[in-house]
């Protein structure tokens, strides 16, 4: 047998048999049938279309906006994990417990740094992000609903910050919290409720800590994290990024 022939035969013994096949249900990816089975069968791979509208590729229509924001809230997911191993949300604490990240705790001002700029540039992203898609017209027929989504996010956005602004226990977050509170307390009727209900009690002190930090840190990320995949998957249910071209068949459809 030629050596040509064993090596394929080789190659063959590795591909053809119950093990590999469990693992990898196709072939090499030769022809475009199979690349879009790679593409639909891979765990990593299968978040990205199989097919792609050229249009969706160009940067001056999205800016990258919403990739930027879903970037910034990795970035806040993994810093944040860090950041809780050294902060203890007591009153007689977490004042300490900054200070020593700013001092004591090795790379502590870095990834602290890192969180408070990935969590003020998110802010600004999202509303911009916000702002593409509205002058775009994309919250149009069919993305109506993934527009109520992405105002869900902004919300959930600035419920993010809001909340992380009290976790220092610095002068400037008791009275950011207290000033914020109070307005809500001003709302008629049940403005009084509002502002228990997010204080823990009738003013800022450890049962407000508490509850800010819950929501900070568990509450709000898993909705963000849910409306996100929502989000995701709405955009290629929806057939994928809008396009002028789309628009302006729409526009004469209704026009009918
Ligand atoms: C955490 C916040 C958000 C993330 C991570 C996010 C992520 C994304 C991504 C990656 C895209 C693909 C296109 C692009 O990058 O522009 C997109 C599209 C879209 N987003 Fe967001 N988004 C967020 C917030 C929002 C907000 C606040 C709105 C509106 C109120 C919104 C409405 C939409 C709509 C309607 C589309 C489809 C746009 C089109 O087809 O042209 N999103 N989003």
């Amino acid at each position: 047998m030629s050596n040509r022939m064993s090596n394929v035969l080789n190659k063959q013994s590795i591909t053809r048999n119950r093990v590999w096949r469990s693992i990898f249900r196709h072939g090499y990816p030769h022809d475009e049938e199979t690349q879009s089975r790679v593409m639909a069968d891979n765990l990593l791979l299968h978040i990205h279309p199989v097919k792609v509208k050229k249009h969706s590729l160009k940067i001056t229509y999205t800016w990258g906006l919403g990739f930027i924001s879903f970037f910034l809230f990795v970035v806040l997911a993994a810093t944040g994990a860090w950041l809780m191993f050294f902060y203890v949300p007591s009153v007689d604490r977490a004042y300490a417990d900054i200070q020593a990240l700013e001092t004591t705790v090795a790379f502590g001002i870095l990834i602290r740094s890192m969180h408070r700029w990935a969590a003020h540039l998110m802010v600004l992203t999202v509303f911009l992000h916000l702002c593409r898609v509205f002058y775009t017209g994309s919250y149009k027929h069919p993305r109506e609903f993934n527009w109520v989504v992405g105002v869900m996010l902004w919300v959930v956005t600035l419920l993010l910050s809001f909340t992380g602004y009290l976790l220092p226990w610095d002068q400037l977050s008791y009275w950011a919290v207290t000033v914020s509170t109070n307005i809500a307390g001003s709302f008629p009727f049940i403005g009084e409720k509002i502002r228990i209900l997010m204080l823990g009690g009738a003013e800022a002190g450890q049962e407000a800590l508490v509850r800010f930090y819950a929501l900070h840190i568990a509450v709000l990320p898993l909705v963000m994290t849910v409306l996100i995949g929502v989000h995701f998957w709405r955009i290629r249910k929806d057939g994928g990024l809008s396009s002028k071209a789309e628009q302006e068949e729409e526009h004469l459809e209704t026009a009918k």
